[in-house]
C-alpha cells in the first residue's frame, strides 16, 4: 500500500519574490498534482521538515504548483534560502478546498489579507476560469504597506478581465508611495456594492484579521452561513490522524481548513 506520508520528489524551478518577506515558489512535481482551490500540501524541505501552505497557483494546472511563502521559522527561513533547481518534497492535497459549487450564480466576495493572498489567489484563479458563472466578483485586498501587497503586478489584469470583476486594495497607514486608499481591510468593507443575501464572503489572512472582519461581515450584513474562513492552524499529519488542528470537534486538515463560520461560531476562542 502507498504510504500517504512518502511526498513526491518536487524541483523548484523559479523563485519569485513577491515582497520583502513572501517569495512565491513555482514547482514542478515528479508526477502531477491535482488539487482544488483552498487545499493545502504538506512540504518538505529535506534535512529540515515539513509545513502546510496552500497552493497559489491555477487550480486547472496540475503538472505545476506554485506556493507563495512568508518567512517565519525554521522550514521557511529554509525554504527562502533555497535556489532554484533545489529539491523539495509534496504531499497531498489536503483538506475539502473553497466551496466552489455553491458560490455559482451568486456574488463573491473575496477579502484577503497579508499571506493570506496566497490561497486566494488560487481562489481568483479558479473562479476566473468562468466569471460569467457569478454575478459579481468583488476582491478587497490588504496589506500594512505597498510593498507587502502580493501578485500586484498581477492586480491590473484581474480588475479588467471581465466586466463583473471589481478589485480594491488597501495599506493600513499612509505610505509615500501610496495614493490609493488607507486603512485596515475592513475600512473598504462598509460600502460594498454588493446584494449582500445573494453572496458568499470568502477570507483569508491572519487570524486577527479573519476576527475584525467577520464582525464586519456581520455588521454589515451577512449570515454566518454565507461567510468562509481559511483557518491556518498548526498542522502535522494532513489526515484526521494526529489531532493537532482540531476547532471545537472538526479537524481543520479534513473539514476545512476554509471553514463556515455558522459551523465553527461557537467555538470558544475560534480566532485564536
Ligand atoms: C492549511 C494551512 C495553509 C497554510 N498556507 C500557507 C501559505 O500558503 N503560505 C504561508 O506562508 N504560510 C501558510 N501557512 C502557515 C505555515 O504553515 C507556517 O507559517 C509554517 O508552518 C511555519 O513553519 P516554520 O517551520 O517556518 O515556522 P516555526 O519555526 O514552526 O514557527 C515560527 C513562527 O511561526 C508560527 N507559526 C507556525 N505555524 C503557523 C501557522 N500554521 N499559522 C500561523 N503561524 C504559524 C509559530 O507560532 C512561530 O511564531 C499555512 C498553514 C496552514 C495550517
Ligand atoms: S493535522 Fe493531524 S489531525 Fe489534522
Amino acid at each position: 500500500m502507498k504510504n500517504p506520508y512518502y511526498p513526491i520528489d518536487t524541483v523548484v524551478e523559479d523563485i519569485i519574490t513577491e515582497t520583502p518577506t513572501i517569495k512565491t515558489f513555482c514547482l514542478k512535481p515528479k508526477k502531477p498534482i491535482a488539487f482544488r482551490a483552498g487545499q493545502f500540501m504538506q512540504l518538505t524541505v529535506p534535512g529540515v521538515g515539513e509545513a502546510p501552505f496552500t497552493p497559489s497557483s491555477d487550480p486547472n494546472i496540475s503538472e505545476k504548483m506554485e506556493i507563495s511563502i512568508l518567512k517565519t521559522g525554521k522550514v521557511t527561513d529554509a525554504l527562502h534560502e533555497l535556489k532554484p533547481g533545489a529539491k523539495v518534497g509534496l504531499r497531498g492535497p489536503f483538506g475539502k478546498g473553497y466551496p466552489l459549487d455553491k458560490l455559482v450564480g451568486k456574488e463573491v466576495l473575496v477579502v484577503g489579507g497579508g499571506v493570506g493572498l496566497a490561497p486566494m489567489r488560487a481562489l481568483l484563479y479558479a473562479l476566473f476560469n468562468d466569471p460569467s458563472k457569478y454575478k459579481k466578483i468583488v476582491i478587497k485586498f490588504g496589506a500594512r504597506e505597498p510593498e507587502e501587497l502580493s501578485f500586484r503586478r498581477q492586480y491590473d489584469e484581474w480588475g479588467s478581465l471581465a466586466p463583473n470583476i471589481s478589485l480594491q486594495t488597501t495599506i493600513d497607514v499612509p505610505h509615500p508611495k501610496w495614493d490609493g486608499h488607507v486603512g485596515l481591510v475592513t475600512s473598504i468593507l462598509d460600502d460594498l456594492d454588493i446584494n449582500i443575501p445573494d453572496s458568499y464572503a470568502l477570507s483569508c489572512g491572519p487570524e486577527i484579521m479573519l476576527k475584525f472582519v467577520t464582525l464586519k461581515l456581520l455588521e454589515v450584513g451577512y449570515k454566518p452561513p454565507q461567510i468562509y474562513l481559511s483557518m491556518n492552524r498548526k498542522m502535522s499529519c494532513g489526515m484526521g490522524k494526529c489531532g493537532r488542528c482540531n476547532v471545537g470537534h472538526y479537524y481543520l486538515c479534513v473539514d476545512g481548513p476554509d471553514m463556515c463560520y455558522d459551523k465553527i461560531k461557537h467555538v470558544p476562542n475560534v480566532f485564536g
